[in-house]
């Protein structure tokens, strides 16, 4: 997921800028909408909330700061004009002067004003400044006039939008190999030792990384989670499928465990179905291998591994710090299952991230939006922080 700021200026495209908004959302960013004052006799902001899902921000700092893209559609001449001169006397000119990503602009005028020197100049001025344009495109124009005047359908500004981003992130091109769910070891050919995982940590993890422009493999355990679009899924039902597929795949860029594995399993399970004969039954469980411990004695070379650990309390926290040593991953991902409504098959999560780089703790969120703080920590990890 991305932060993208969407500014909107006066004419007859700005309805088109909603599409755009749609699309952006639809695709998981999260949109901050900016409109001039002149666009909003168009539009309205509240139609852009509305589709971004959140109000427009009273203060538009923290945005500027974090936001990964601004992208302005339709670009009036006016607005163009000033965008090269620097001017920042509204919401969205003061933005786009304070912003330091990258720009995104699809003009939309009058043909006329298009191919006017001074226009020419402006624009010349702000590809050299490394502003991206994109369009205007010929056609029909509001006046009945022909020529190069339309803005870019908002598809087209989309597609170029996540190009865009797929560039700003680390893990674009990289192999990101995310284990999921919970093993299953078999008593017999119907029962089975299982746990409580849903998957649904994993498979928002393999959704993000998908979006950042990774090559996403999913390792998947008996998840009830639908597995992400456009990812590759690998089952692995057991622990010996778990480590037999993860091993195989260790020397990917980014690998996160986060599938609880069985710690043990059944040592003699039975070929057919047992029989109910009312006598007790006991089971004999043998310990399985580590595979997060296996993985982390592989040569790294340059890989990020990440262990997950699910305790309880200040002790269950140190033991995710001693974790992070012995089985020798890069970050831990510590969450308290002590708590209610957190964890184990919630749609929530409260982390704590351990790392060389420190520790950093995640407030109470959406397992998505516990994916974005991650692997935005991965990636300090990739560059090297
Ligand atoms: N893990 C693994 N192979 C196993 C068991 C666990 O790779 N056989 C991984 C999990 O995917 C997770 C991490 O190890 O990333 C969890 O660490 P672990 O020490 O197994 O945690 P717990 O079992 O919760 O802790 P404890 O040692 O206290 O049993």
């Amino acid at each position: 997921m991305a932060r993208v700021l969407v500014g909107v200026t006066g004419g007859i495209a700005a309805y088109k800028a909603c599409e755009l908004v749609r699309l952006l959302v639809k695709a998981g960013h999260e949109v901050t909408p900016v409109l001039t004052p002149d666009a909003e006799r168009f539009v309205t902001t509240h139609t852009f909330e509305a589709l971004a899902r959140r109000e427009a921000p009273r203060d538009l700092y923290p945005h500027l700061v974090e936001s990964d893209l601004l992208v302005i559609a339709p670009l009036s001449a006016n607005t163009l004009a000033k965008l090269a001169h620097g001017l920042a006397d509204n919401v969205l000119t003061q933005a786009a002067l304070a912003f330091r990503g990258p720009l995104l602009v699809a003009p939309a005028m009058n043909v006329r004003m298009w191919e006017h020197p001074a226009t020419k100049e402006n624009v010349a001025t702000l590809v050299e400044r490394g502003v991206e344009i994109l369009g205007p495109e010929a056609g029909e124009l509001a006046e009945g006039e022909h020529g190069p005047g339309r803005m870019t359908e908002p598809e087209a500004i989309f597609a170029r939008c996540q190009k865009i981003l797929r560039h700003t992130s680390s893990l674009a091109g990289k192999h990101v190999v995310v284990s999921a769910g919970g093993t299953r070891e078999p008593i017999d050919l119907v029962r089975f030792v299982g746990n409580r995982s849903s998957g649904r940590m994993g498979v928002a993890l393999a959704a993000e990384a998908k979006r950042r422009g990774a090559d996403v493999t999913l390792v998947y355990a008996n998840g009830s989670i639908l597995p992400p679009a456009g990812v590759e899924v690998v089952p692995a039902p057991t622990a010996a499928d778990m480590r037999r597929e993860m091993l195989a795949r260790g020397d990917a860029e980014v690998v996160l465990m986060a599938a609880a594995v069985a710690d043990y399993r059944p040592s003699k399970p039975e070929e057919g179905k047992r029989p109910k004969d009312g006598e007790m039954w006991s089971l004999d469980l043998e310990p399985t291998e580590d595979v997060l411990a296996e993985l982390g004695s592989m040569p790294s070379n340059g890989r990020v591994l990440v262990g997950f650990a699910a305790d309880s309390g200040e002790r269950g926290l140190e033991r995710a710090r001693e974790k992070l040593a012995n089985k020798r991953g890069n970050l831990f991902v510590y969450n308290d299952v002590s708590q209610s409504g957190i964890g184990f098959e919630a749609e929530e999560n409260e982390l704590v991230l351990v790392s060389a780089r420190g520790e950093r703790r995640v407030g109470r969120r959406s397992k998505e939006e516990c994916a974005v703080a991650i692997l935005d920590e991965v990636e300090g990890l990739l560059g090297g922080g």
